[in-house]
């Protein structure tokens, strides 16, 4: 394969974006990589903080389609992060979900289809599947999503790869399980539960805290999206699995011994509406690609927690922005 010369990295200010940005620093050296990003409430300049000159930054939207298509002249591939992805947001701002999701894909899509030779990965997630009790989904399952948030990720998914098939785009799909790293927003369960126990404040745990997701390190799923980049097939999907799965009780109970806290900064509060009771997918396909996952669960967590420690100016300010009004509306019992 020839190396690329440019890359395009959309939401690569948010949180796997960023950390994606970071490796394809490294891993492709010679690159011109630009990130694109609105910088909405989930983008974070200080996410890229010391990459410097090595990328060039550019606020603006995935659905302004002048934009998009000059900054698609003379690229030679994309990868594209950037969603709306909370699904409790997308209980109450659905709209924001399909703007950004299915419409912000399109624009992309259209100007991918005027770039010939472009190699574009989009980035998706388990949850297009849907909830399943036993077993493991795999790529050619149908999709059968929840949540606004999941409904759109999957509507953006056939539009993509109705792409390949029209306009003969190489283009392959991810999708990765839950992840947790550093520089997650506070608003998802992991960085949500660590930072709430640094305010001295309870977790809330929703509805019996047995609902089942597969965590995989964010370093993790950035190595699989690149390798994906470099040698994933034209309109084919790869699940990303981390391995270990967990009912959400554990993983609380984890984060508890792993700050030194007692069960007793548990609150269960009222469940999710739809909330799926577990995801599973089976990831040979990029195995047989030639990834692994590398970090296990109990060495991730220490690090994600020495992390949120180390990092309080980067996640107060988060959390005292329109997170809390949200939340204060949405979840009163918080
Ligand atoms: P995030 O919410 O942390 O970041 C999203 C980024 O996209 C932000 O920087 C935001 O400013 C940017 N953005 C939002 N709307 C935009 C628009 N209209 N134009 C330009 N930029 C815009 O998200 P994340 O957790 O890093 O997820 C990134 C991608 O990975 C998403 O596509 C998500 O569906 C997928 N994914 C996430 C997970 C997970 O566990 N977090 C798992 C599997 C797949
Ligand atoms: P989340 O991090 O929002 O990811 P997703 O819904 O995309 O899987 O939630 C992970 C799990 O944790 C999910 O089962 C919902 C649960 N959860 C809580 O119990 N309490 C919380 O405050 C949050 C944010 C999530």
């Amino acid at each position: 394969m020839k190396p690329f010369r440019s890359i395009l990295i959309t939401g690569g200010a948010g949180f796997i974006g960023s950390h994606f940005t970071r490796l394809a620093v490294r891993s492709h050296p010679g690159a011109r990589v630009t990130v694109l990003d609105k910088l909405t409430y989930a983008g974070n300049r200080a996410n890229l903080a010391g990459l410097g000159g090595a990328i060039r930054f550019v606020r603006g939207d995935i659905c302004d389609a002048a934009l998009v298509a000059r900054l698609f002249k003379g690229l030679d591939a994309v990868v594209h992060f950037a969603a709306e992805t909370h699904v409790d947001r997308s209980l109450g701002r659905s709209a924001d979900f399909l703007r950004t999701n299915v419409l912000g894909t399109h624009t992309l899509l259209e100007a991918a289809r005027r770039a010939p030779g472009l190699r574009f990965v989009h980035v998706s997630t388990d949850e297009v599947y849907g909830s399943r009790a036993r077993g493991a989904f795999r790529e050619g399952d149908p999709l059968n999503p929840s949540s606004p948030y999941s409904a759109s990720k999957a509507s953006s998914d056939l539009l993509a790869l109705s792409y390949v098939t029209t306009w003969g785009l190489n283009l392959s799909v991810t999708r990765c399980t839950n992840n947790y790293g550093p520089n997650q927003h506070p608003e998802k369960l992991i960085p949500l539960f660590v930072t709430n126990l640094e305010e001295g404040k309870q977790v809330p745990v929703y509805g019996s805290g047995r609902n089942r997701r597969d965590w995989i390190f964010v370093e993790d799923h950035c190595r699989a999206v690149d390798l994906v980049l470099r040698r994933g097939g034209a309109g084919e999907v790869y699940n990303v699995a981390g391995g270990q799965e967990k009912d959400n009780l554990a993983v609380t109970r984890a984060i508890l011994k792993a700050m030194g806290l007692g069960r007793d900064r548990i609150r269960f509060v009222e469940d999710r509406p739809g909330h799926d009771w577990r995801y599973a997918i089976s990831d040979a396909k990029v195995r047989a690609l030639g990834f692994k996952p590398r970090e296990s669960f109990a060495s991730g967590l220490a690090r994600t927690v020495a992390w949120y420690r180390a990092n309080a100016a980067w996640w107060r300010p988060v959390k005292a922005g329109d997170f809390q009004s949200y939340y204060r509306k949405q979840y009163r019992q918080r």
